[in-house]
C-alpha cells in the first residue's frame, strides 16, 4: 500500500510562490526568504524555488516543510487546516474511538422550545487500548459517564444539527482521547470542540436550556470542523 507521502499531500494544496515577501513564515516565526526554521527527523532539504508556499484558497503563506512538519504532527489523513485562518484542505476527522450513536424522538418539549418534541442522541464509547492517532499509544484508555445523553430540539434547525451531527461521528470528531477539564484524569475519552447539551430540563451545569445561542453557535463550531450544510448536499 503505497500512500501519498507528507510532502505530497501538503503540496496538493499549495500554489508556487515567484517571490517570497519579507514576512516571516507564522508557524516557525523565521523570516519566508531563508529556510525553514524546523530542524526534526524526516526534513529533506527543497529546492529553493519550491521552498515557500502558498496555500490555495485562503492565501497564507508558509515554508513548504513548515507546513510537512505540521502534517506530519497530526493524524496525517489527508487534510490540512491553515493555523492562521482555519480554512480546512481536504476532509478533517478525528481521532474518536470506536463506539455508537443512536438517537430518537422523545415527547417532551425542551426549556425554551415549548412547540416542539426532542431529539435526544445516546453516544456510547466502550474504554479500550490507544492506537497510533491517540496521545499515548497502546496505553489503555478510559471512558466516564457513557451512555453519554444529549438534546436538540426536534425543530427544523435542530435536525439540521443532528444530519451534521452524524457526519461529525463519522469523521470521528465528536469526542478525542486525552485529559478530561472536568476531572484532570488523562487518557480518557473527552468532548472534542462540538458542544453539546447533557442536560433537558435544567441548566445547572451550563450545558442545559435555555440557550437561544446554542444551535447557532454549535453550527459554527461544526463549520470550524469542515462540516456544512453546503457539504452535506453534495454527500
Ligand atoms: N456536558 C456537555 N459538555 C461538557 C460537560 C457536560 N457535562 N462538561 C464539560 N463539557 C464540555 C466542556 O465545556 C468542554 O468544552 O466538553 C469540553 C471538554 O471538556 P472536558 O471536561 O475535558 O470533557 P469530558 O471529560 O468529556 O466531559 C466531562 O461531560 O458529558 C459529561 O459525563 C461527562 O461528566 C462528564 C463531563
Ligand atoms: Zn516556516
Amino acid at each position: 500500500r503505497k500512500g501519498k507521502t507528507p510532502e505530497e499531500v501538503v503540496k496538493r494544496y499549495l500554489q508556487k510562490v515567484r517571490n517570497s515577501p519579507e514576512e516571516d513564515c507564522t508557524i516557525c516565526m523565521e523570516t519566508l526568504l531563508g529556510p525553514s526554521g524546523y530542524k526534526g527527523p524526516g526534513v529533506a532539504s527543497v529546492s529553493r524555488a519550491e521552498s515557500v508556499g502558498r496555500l490555495a484558497q485562503c492565501g497564507h503563506l508558509y515554508h513548504l516543510q513548515c507546513l510537512v512538519a505540521m502534517y506530519n504532527n497530526g493524524n496525517k489523513d489527508g487534510s490540512l487546516q491553515c493555523p492562521t485562518c482555519k480554512t480546512i484542505y481536504g476532509v478533517k476527522t478525528g481521532n474518536q474511538p470506536p463506539g455508537k450513536m443512536e438517537y430518537h424522538v422523545i415527547p417532551h418539549s425542551l426549556p425554551g422550545y415549548p412547540d416542539c418534541k426532542t431529539i435526544r442522541i445516546i453516544y456510547n464509547i466502550p474504554p479500550g487500548i490507544q492506537g497510533p492517532e491517540h496521545p499515548n499509544p497502546r496505553k489503555p484508555f478510559t471512558a466516564r459517564g457513557f451512555p453519554r445523553h444529549c438534546y436538540l430540539p426536534d425543530n427544523e434547525k435542530g435536525r439540521k444539527v443532528l444530519r451534521l451531527l452524524l457526519v461529525a461521528w463519522d469523521r470521528r470528531l465528536i469526542f478525542s482521547v486525552g485529559t478530561s477539564s472536568t476531572t484532570g484524569e488523562s487518557d480518557t475519552v473527552i468532548w472534542n470542540e462540538v458542544h453539546h447539551k447533557t442536560e433537558f430540563g435544567s441548566n445547572l451545569t451550563g450545558h442545559g436550556f435555555p440557550d437561544s445561542g446554542y444551535l447557532a453557535n454549535v453550527l459554527e463550531e461544526l463549520k470550524a470542523q469542515g462540516i456544512t450544510e453546503d457539504e452535506e448536499q453534495q454527500l
